[in-house]
């Protein structure tokens, strides 16, 4: 399972993800992926899978994989009925606008991202509970269970998770009090046990939504939390609420894309870059050359300037988001787009409407074998979250709140600004950039795809569509390509190293684009499924990391 096969295409070797005939689950580990494959072979559904997948994260892929955060999940029913759920983490009641200023105003040097202060109220146990009330067929005591099993009997720490273990220690020492079992000299072929983790999730098992947000885990919350000197209170943790949402609807050529919307920026991003870029004739457009770098970026520079000012919570601010993802107005906005030089991102604010994560997050993609289709993006933010390890209760606490905008025009960890949509509010939920995204061809289902890493979550989903869509590669074909990014602030195309020939490179640079190509930049961890023409499924498993696809 999760390996790949070699198709000899005229001369060259295409690379294909697994193939499957019927289900799949592709996460960041095969553990998980085989789990949420086990619940479907059992009988269970898509949802019931997405519930049991996510557990296995949270025990196995703790950088990111998660209890103690939230994300988003869009969904496609086999009858073609779609939705979005947002469980997306809140800002403690006692929170306010300026909690990361220091007297004179100045942001006081990673308050939002270190330690207890950092962490917004998690949202994944409700969100998991909300789509099993909704939509999962199977006991949720059988969908949890062999996340319990795994924490406990323990798993096999791999080389790329040792590594990112021992680069957060000395972040693990600041963020705790006591010394925590991840603060240890990792090596691949450990085993990682999770006792303490075990028992919170028994109390999940045992005691349902309850037996996170209240009662004894949220009595280890709220004590250690208090004893850290941070905001969470017993109040905040019984009021948490999962919310279904209208999806983001939208059609880019003969596709529809259905993507999250508010407190998640990706489905508007996407619709707006997707929009920006429809009237061009891709065909003649060469992948990954400097013409296509350019278009892209001058798409994304515009889509982001938007993002940062009128972006928010929707239930806190007013966002006119059929303004911003309706055409006219987009064609307007690339009007000032040239091939022979770049706008600068300091001559592009945000339009006019009339009217009115290191980068860790992680996303899942399934599609069982009734026909139905899942694809969830959830996080702790950056890796490990704020770092702290819930005393007794063995998971990692969120550092979200750095997805607020702490202070107008002070970039983020992923050098994102806000504006006043984005400030910080008792109970908003920061704004995000999570892009879980399906798209359908003649009303049926034919990818589902995202991907972690902060700001370039909506650009790495976007060059999939386009890859898959527009210059016809497969799912893993599709995910192995080198990606770039533009976000408007700072001014930069970021590019994966090595990616990209040097001609290219230049042409850009002449063309005045400011290019930022570091060794170890990663953009993006993709995990997607293609449905292919004989309606067989392939997995796309992105190789940047250990991420596996599982299927039958
Ligand atoms: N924490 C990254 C995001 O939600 O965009």
């Amino acid at each position: 399972m999760g390996t790949f096969v070699f198709i000899s295409s005229c001369k060259k070797e295409k690379i294909v993800g697994l193939i499957a005939e019927k289900a799949m689950v592709v996460s960041a580990r095969i553990e998980a992926s085989e789990i949420g494959v086990k619940i479907l072979k059992k009988g269970g559904n898509a949802y019931d899978a997405m519930i049991a997948t996510h557990f296995a994260l949270a025990v196995v892929y703790p950088v990111a994989g998660n209890i103690g955060g939230g994300g988003f999940m869009v969904y496609r029913n086999a009858n073609g009925e779609k939705g979005a759920l947002d469980f997306r983490e809140k800002a403690p009641i006692t929170a306010n606008r300026d909690m990361y200023l220091d007297s004179l105003g100045n942001i006081i040097k990673n308050k939002s991202r270190l330690g207890i202060h950092a962490v917004g109220i998690p949202g994944s146990v409700a969100g998991v509970f909300e789509v099993h009330k909704k939509l999962g067929s199977l006991p949720m005591k059988e969908l949890i269970q062999p996340a319990i099993d795994l924490a406990r009997n323990g798993f096999v720490v791999t080389e790329k998770q040792a590594a990112s273990l021992n680069s957060a220690n000395s972040s693990f020492k600041k963020a705790n009090n006591y010394t925590i079992y991840f603060e240890k000299e990792w090596k691949a072929g450990d085993v990682l046990k999770q006792e303490e983790l075990a028992l919170t999730l028994e109390r999940i098992r045992d005691y349902g939504k309850d037996g996170f947000y209240k009662g004894k885990t949220a009595e280890y919350i709220v004590n250690y939390s208090k004893e850290l000197g941070g905001l969470i209170c017993y109040n905040d943790l019984e009021k948490y609420q999962a919310i279904w949402r209208k999806p983001i609807e939208f059609s880019y050529k003969n596709y529809s894309i259905t993507s999250m919307t508010l407190p998640a920026s990706g489905g508007i991003c996407l619709a707006q870059i997707l929009k920006a870029i429809e009237p061009f004739d891709l065909s003649k457009i060469k992948h990954n050359s400097t013409e296509y770098i350019q278009l892209l970026t001058e798409a994304e520079r515009r889509s982001y300037a938007d993002r940062a000012n009128y972006l928010g919570d929707i239930d806190f601010v007013d966002v006119p988001i059929d303004s911003l993802i309706d055409t006219d107005y987009i064609n307007k906005r690339m009007a000032t787009f040239s091939w022979d030089k770049a706008t600068p991102s300091s001559k592009v604010s945000n339009g006019k409407i009339l009217g009115y994560e290191s980068n860790e997050t992680t996303h899942y993609s399934i599609v069982d074998q009734f026909g139905n289709a899942v694809a969830v993006t959830t996080t702790l933010n950056t890796g490990y979250g704020s770092k702290v390890l819930v005393k007794g209760a063995g998971f990692f606490l969120n550092n979200e709140m750095d997805d607020f905008s702490s202070k107008p025009g002070v970039p983020n960890v992923y050098g994102l600004v806000g504006s006043k949509a984005n400030e910080i509010a008792a109970e908003k939920r920061m704004l995000s950039s999570m892009t879980p995204t399906i798209i359908e061809e003649n009303n049926q289902l034919k990818m589902v795809v995202g991907t972690p890493g902060g700001s370039t979550i909506i650009t790495s989903v976007l060059q999939n569509i386009l890859n898959v869509f527009e210059y016809d590669m497969g799912m893993q074909e599709s995910v192995n390509q080198p990606r770039f990014h533009h976000q408007w602030l700072p001014d930069q195309i970021r590019m994966e190293p090595n990616g990209f020939d040097k001609k290219t490179k230049e042409k850009l640079t002449k063309l005045g684009y400011n290019l930022l190509e570091r060794n170890s930049l990663i953009i993006g961890r993709v995990d997607a499924i293609l449905i292919r023409k004989d309606g067989t499924l392939e997995g796309g498993a992105d190789t940047r990391g250990d991420d596996a696809a599982a299927g039958f």
